[in-house]
């Protein structure tokens, strides 16, 4: 299939001053308005974007949970003809729509969804190396420090959903994405394509009460360090973090997740697995272990580099 990857997240807010300025500090670099719309929009290195929207917006489809959330999302495609052949295999699903160039559906979970030929750009960064026994790749050189990241594109998205079986064969049998690995029971990680990134999307039914929502929404980054200099740079502007740094078992990824005042959480990410047609998804049961093989409660501080202590969390 030709999905390639996420292109844009439209969020409805409470407050958008504050979320202009989360994801200024974010890394993300701000659109003039005048290129696209009047609204606040921001984007990656390669293009993908992030729009506001005040919640209340006639613009934005329903929520699919109370306050502030994600409203809309566009996948891109790799061209004109994949688009055609997506319009055929969504004609028939609950809101579908042609919008100008681009297609419109309701997923399962109620989050509405568009498809258009991506837009964004190839990204070509130095990136150095690491040196490990006997495969070194770093000579005469440190390794970098960041004093913000610069996101590459949007990698995955996290949502809640009521029914993962429902959710789970949309993407599957609608949109052509693979099955990565398995939590059983609970959650299942879909990468869009053959070979690509571990996930794309990661779909979780809690199991008590399940319910819709956002989880979270992840940013690629270039190494572990943007992802330490990312996060510190929040904590300096005084976001919150829950959860990192930390590295997750599945999918390899050092990660670093912060509150978000667009609802959920964003994080920056580096390092994740490259599968390909040859991976053999995994059926694991979630638990500490599976989910972190280490991590930092509450973040780290950027004045101690220590982590910042429970009474000291902002
Ligand atoms: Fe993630």
């Amino acid at each position: 299939m030709s999905i390639i990857g996420i292109e844009k997240m439209e969020f409805g807010v409470e407050d958008l001053p504050a979320c202009e300025k989360f994801m200024s500090d974010f890394g993300l670099t701000r659109l003039t308005p005048s290129e696209i719309t009047n609204l606040p929009e921001f984007e990656t290195l390669s293009g993908a974007r992030v729009v506001l929207h005040n919640k209340e917006s006639a613009e934005l489809p329903p929520a699919f949970e109370a306050g502030p959330t994600l409203r809309r999302m566009s996948w891109g495609v790799d061209s004109p003809v994949a688009l055609d052949a997506l319009r055929n295999t969504l004609a028939n699903e609950p809101g579908f729509k042609q919008i100008g160039e681009e297609l419109e559906c309701l997923d399962p979970n109620g989050m509405t969804l568009r498809f258009g030929v991506s837009q964004q750009r190839e990204v070509k960064l130095e990136v150095l190396g690491i040196n490990q026994w006997g495969d070194i790749r770093r000579v005469d050189m440190p390794s970098p420090v960041y004093e913000q990241a610069a996101p590459i594109n949007i990698g995955h998205v996290v949502f809640f959903v009521e029914n993962l079986k429902a959710v789970e064969a949309f993407y599957c049998e609608k949109l052509g994405f693979q099955v990565s690995d398995r939590y059983i029971d609970r959650a299942v990680f879909l990468r869009a394509q053959v070979r690509g990134g571990h996930h794309s999307i990661f779909l979780l039914q809690l199991p008590v009460n399940p319910r819709r929502g956002l989880n979270h929404v992840a940013f690629t980054v270039r190494d572990i360090h943007e992802v330490i200099g990312g996060g510190l740079a929040m904590n300096k502007q005084q976001w919150s973090t829950f959860i990192g740094p930390g590295r997750h078992p599945i999918s390899s990824a050092y990660f670093w997740y912060v509150n978000s005042p667009t609802g959920g959480a964003f994080e920056y990410y580096t390092n994740d697995d490259f599968l390909t047609e040859n991976w053999q998804p995994r059926e694991l049961y979630h638990s500490l272990t599976s989910f972190t093989e280490w991590a930092i409660e509450g973040g780290l501080d950027h004045e101690t580099r220590r982590q910042v202590k429970k009474q000291e969390a902002k």
